[in-house]
């Protein structure tokens, strides 16, 4: 397992102060940006023009999470636009090894993402092509939600598979990461953790940053 790092979603932050918003979380080890098209989840975000001004300023990397049909076409311009490391969901994937692939080569960290519902183990022979696997543990569309625990035993199921194949492939939970949740995900063998509104309703960002990375590593 890699060490443990933390990326704040800017989902629930304010969108008119995004520049602001990110220098908030210099503690973080990413930023992670959910792209939405109102196809794929019933919400609608941002695209790779804003992403782009966005990596411009970031104290930290982007991650991207793209909630976006048609990943396989629009997937690289988020490499363009400057992330360094980029998530697509494999319900949305028409080829996902040629997409990873071609992620890695146009020079970012090439991710996957499951919905609660998706199962991992159809796609155990596809982790080497994978730098991170993103188990989300809630639906996807929405900050706020409630953490599901039925996902836990999936993060379980995905680390024993890492563990088989000895890979160096992080694992990313995304949903309902809370200083209540953070410690089941790192027990059942997560280590990169998304939390939004955990972060930005806190009266300091990084603090809560600081926080729940020390909950994760106890
Ligand atoms: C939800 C997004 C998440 C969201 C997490 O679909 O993918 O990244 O911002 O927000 P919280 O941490 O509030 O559940
Ligand atoms: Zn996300």
């Amino acid at each position: 397992m890699g060490h443990i790092q933390i990326t704040p979603s800017i989902l629930n932050s304010d969108f008119a102060r995004l520049g602001e918003e990110v220098a908030r979380i210099p503690g973080a080890d990413w930023v992670h940006v959910d792209v939405m098209d109102n196809h794929f989840v019933p919400n609608l975000t941002f695209g790779p023009a804003m992403v782009e001004a966005l990596a411009r300023v970031s104290p930290v990397p982007l991650d991207a999470h793209l909630m976006i049909e048609d990943a396989d076409r629009n997937a690289l311009a988020y490499v363009e636009a400057g992330c360094g490391s980029v998530t697509f969901h494999v319900e949305a994937a028409k080829a996902p090894v040629r997409l990873a692939r071609e992620i890695r080569s146009a020079g970012a960290r090439a991710s996957m993402a499951l919905k609660p519902a998706t199962p991992i183990e159809p796609y155990e022979d596809l982790l080497p092509e994978l730098d991170m696997l993103l188990i989300m543990t809630v639906e996807p569309g929405f900050g706020g939600q409630k953490f599901l625990d039925l996902c836990l035993p999936k993060i379980r199921r995905a680390r024993a598979l890492m563990d088989k194949h000895g890979v160096e492939t992080w694992l990313q939970v995304d949903g309902g990461v809370s200083l209540e949740t953070v410690e089941r995900c790192a027990e059942a063998g997560a280590d990169v953790f998304v939390a939004g509104s955990a972060v930005y309703s806190a009266q300091d960002p990084d603090a809560m940053v600081a926080a729940l990375r020390a909950k994760a590593e106890a």
